[in-house]
Order: C-alpha cells, then sequence, then structure tokens
C-alpha cells in the first residue's frame, strides 16, 4: 500500500510528518511520490499566513483526480486545528481530518474508517502525549529534525500558533536524549532542536536548552547540532555561552525581532524592545564574533507608520542579518490583531516589503561574498541542480554546490569557497 505525503509550512511540520510516515509504515504504507498510486493522500497544513491555509485548498483540487474508490484522503496540521469542521464542510473530498496533536491516533482511525458511517475530523488536545505512542524516529538522511517543545504560550497578537499548536510542552531530557541517539544510530550527522519556542524548553531533567544541547553533543556520531526558533527576551546565558563552549553547536542563530519599531513591538505583544534585542544579538557576538543571525519580520503591522518602518530598516544595518525571512502583515482569524484599527493598504505593505528585502538580501549577499577565500565544512545533503554536483550547508547554513561524487552525500568535507550570490556558495573540495 501506497503513501502520498504533501507538507506545508515550517520545519515543525516536516518533523510531523516524518513521523507520520514512520507511524503508517507499521500498517503496512511505503511513501510514493506519485498520488496516482497512492492508497493514502495525506496533506500535512500550515496555518500561518492566509496564503498558507489557501494553498490547501488548490492542493485537494489538484489531487482530488487521483482519488479512486478506495483512496483515503487525510488532511493533518494547524488548518485542521484552527478549524478541522469547517475544512469538512467546504472539502467534500477529504476523509480524515487530524490536528497536530492527535496524528498518533491515525491507525485507528483509518483502521476503522467507513465513509458511510460519516467523516472525522479530531481536534482535541489529548491529556497523553503524542510522542508516547509514535514508532522509534528514524533519520532519512544526514540531517534530521527533533521536536524538543512545542506550541507558544506567548499569545503575539498576530499569532495563531497558540490556538493551532497549544500552549507550550516541553519534552523531558531523557526523550530528547534516547531521541537523539536513536537518530544518530539511523544515519544522522546533524540534528536540528525543533520548538516553536526553542529557547523556552522547559522540560525535566535539565535547566534549561543549553544544558540539552550540551547533553546531546557528547553522542559519538553526532556532528552539529542546531536549533529554531528563538523568542528573543527568553535567551538564557547558558544557551549563549554554549555557542563559545561546543565545538558542534553550530554558529547560526535564528532570532525573530519582527519590527525594529518600539511601538510595533508592544502592539504585537512583543515582550521585549529594539534595544533589548539589540543587547542579546551583541552578546552572542561576544561569545562568538563570526555568528551568524537570521530573523523573522512582519511589516505592515497594523498602524506601521512610516517612521516605525525606518526604525525596521535601521535596525537592520544595525544588526547585520546573514539571512531573514520577510512577511507581509496577513490578518489570521481569531487573532488581535486581526481586528486592530489602522489596518495598512496592500500597496503600502508590498512597498515596505520590497524596500526590506533589497536590503536583507544585499546582506545576505555580503555575508556570502565574506566566505570567498575561505576553506569551510561542508555536510554534503542532496544532489546539485546539475548532473555531478552535490550541495550541503555551511556551518553558518549557506548553501554551497560542489564538484563531487554522490557517495560523498552524508559525509562532512572541508571545502574552499571560490564563489557567491545572494543565495549560495560555490566551491571546490579541499584534498586531504
Ligand atoms: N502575518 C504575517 N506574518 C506572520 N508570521 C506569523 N504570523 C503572521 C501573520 N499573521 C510570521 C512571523 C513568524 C513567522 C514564522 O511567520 O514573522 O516569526
Ligand atoms: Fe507566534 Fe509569537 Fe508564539 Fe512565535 S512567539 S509562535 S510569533 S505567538
Amino acid at each position: 500500500m501506497k503513501l502520498y505525503i504533501k507538507t506545508f509550512g515550517c520545519q515543525m511540520n516536516m518533523y510531523d510528518s516524518a513521523r507520520i510516515r514512520d507511524t503508517l509504515a507499521i500498517l503496512g504504507y511505503t511513501e510514493t511520490d506519485s498520488p496516482e498510486e497512492a492508497d493514502i493522500i495525506l496533506l500535512n497544513t500550515c496555518h500561518i499566513r492566509e496564503k498558507a491555509s489557501e494553498k490547501l485548498f488548490s492542493e485537494i483540487g489538484r489531487l482530488v483526480k487521483f482519488k479512486k474508490e478506495h483512496t483515503l484522503m487525510i488532511v493533518a496540521g494547524c488548518v485542521v486545528q484552527a478549524d478541522g469542521e469547517e475544512l469538512l464542510k467546504r472539502a467534500h473530498a477529504v476523509d480524515i481530518a487530524v490536528g497536530p496533536q492527535s496524528y498518533h491516533k491515525l491507525p485507528e482511525l483509518i483502521t476503522k474508517y467507513n465513509r458511510k458511517k460519516g467523516r472525522i475530523a479530531v481536534t482535541d488536545f489529548p491529556a497523553e502525549s503524542k510522542f508516547d505512542y509514535l514508532p522509534p524516529i528514524q533519520a532519512i538522511g544526514a540531517s534530521a529534525f527533533l521536536a524538543v517543545q512545542e506550541g507558544c504560550d506567548h499569545f503575539c497578537s498576530y499569532c495563531v500558533v497558540p490556538y493551532t499548536r497549544g500552549c507550550e510542552y516541553s519534552r523531558s531530557a531523557t526523550e530528547i536524549m534516547d531521541e537523539a541517539r536513536q537518530l544518530v544510530k539511523t544515519g544522522a550527522k546533524e540534528i536540528m532542536l525543533l520548538g516553536q519556542n526553542v529557547n523556552g524548553w522547559h522540560g525535566e531533567g535539565a535547566r534549561d536548552l543549553g544544558d540539552i544541547i550540551r547533553m546531546i553533543a557528547d553522542i559519538d556520531g553526532l556532528e552539529r547540532i542546531r536549533y529554531t526558533t528563538s523568542y528573543p527576551s527568553e535567551m538564557t546565558e547558558n544557551i549563549i555561552t554554549a555557542h563559545r563552549d561546543v565545538p558542534k553547536l553550530m554558529p547560526y542563530i535564528h532570532l525573530p525581532i519582527q519590527s525594529g519599531s518600539n511601538a510595533v513591538l508592544k502592539a504585537m505583544n512583543r515582550q521585549y524592545d529594539r534595544d533589548g534585542y539589540l543587547r542579546i544579538s551583541e552578546r552572542f557576538r561576544a561569545v562568538r564574533p563570526d555568528i551568524a543571525i537570521s530573523s523573522d519580520f512582519i511589516v505592515g503591522f497594523p498602524g506601521e507608520t512610516d517612521k516605525d518602518f525606518e526604525d525596521t530598516l535601521d535596525l537592520v544595518q544595525r544588526v547585520g542579518y546573514a539571512s531573514s525571512f520577510s512577511f507581509k502583515f496577513s490578518a489570521r482569524p481569531g487573532t488581535p490583531a486581526s481586528i486592530m484599527k489602522n489596518q495598512i493598504r496592500e500597496e503600502v505593505k508590498t512597498e515596505r516589503l520590497i524596500r526590506l528585502q533589497d536590503l536583507l538580501l544585499s546582506q545576505q549577499k555580503q555575508f556570502n561574498v565574506n566566505t570567498v577565500g575561505k576553506e569551510l565544512d561542508i555536510l554534503l545533503i542532496e544532489n546539485g541542480k546539475e548532473k555531478g554536483q552535490i550541495s550541503g550547508y555551511t556551518p553558518y547554513l549557506q548553501n554551497t554546490h560542489i564538484a563531487a561524487d554522490e557517495s560523498l552525500l552524508g559525509q562532512i568535507v572541508r571545502v574552499k569557497i571560490e564563489s557567491a550570490t545572494a543565495t549560495s556558495l560555490g566551491g571546490r573540495l579541499v584534498k586531504a
């Protein structure tokens, strides 16, 4: 039996899809990349912005033609959590809808499913943790995700995550260590620790994420550790100094600021101001001067004035980012910001986004150009676009292409960087 999975959205969704794949493997499903031959078509969805949510419906429309009599169409993820019943009403082809906290129930839901008795939406936050019911994790390549924390208690005024992923939950240090060992045993050289508020980790068996990083660094065979995504004012000294003390911890920090204006940050209900953020970024640079800093930005938040936007540009100049993600504000149903007065006109949002992205892209290019001439370690993970080319990532998370045989995939190699664009590097293998 065949399973076709399509994943939208963030890395947490990619992690969930991997766990769903392993769970359904027990029922005898193997993955296929052609929906025509699938017995289950599963869409793992994202609700963060309107565009992300709408993609689901066009994708259902595209995939429905591959649905045969016996094919099950399953929708998982945050769109379901936001409004699973509405989804079933709007998309008749969908058989089962399951939220992000309930996908461990899929084997039972699938086995017992009978369309005539009614289609199903499961959106409760069960008392049990899904992690206790999932089969042991398997790495599918040299770089693996490990969810250590889920949910968010921050309630930024624009964001649906606290509603779709629920309140903060941290897995215990023992559970994380077991899963990390299992990932390394099955081939992972790099582990990305995931959480919606990963540096707010507060589980049993360690003081904070800094301790978790130090613990998993002791696993033999593990070469690289990363974590994402962090909330600026919850950063601890122990995490920052891990960047000095733990060679396996990569010199890269994703630290979303969202806006450089104190008034906008306040309206967003972010619990720091621009000076506080600058101090935190300086603390990272003090322990690890070469660290790459990245961020998320929202432009056109309700009430954002030209001056507020200029403050964001100024903040970007001050920090100097290695890479970034920036978005137009999207009014999400049920969030306080969606009903704020002073919504910004679309043209203004577009114009601000273009200006911000111009600046961010030029910084990103400069960061990349600065690595030309250096020798860096690259973890090779995929085939490149051209034949005979493979690609991977520098410690600073720059995508790098080299001419080499694909037998090197999964290895860390020394590469002399020879060229740079805003989005990638080119280099050649340095002979050992
Ligand atoms: N509109 C635009 N961007 C948003 N993000 C979250 N919610 C919204 C929204 N309503 C962005 C933030 C966050 C990233 C994951 O998505 O920048 O950090
Ligand atoms: Fe959303 Fe804010 Fe929580 Fe991030 S910190 S997930 S933006 S509510």
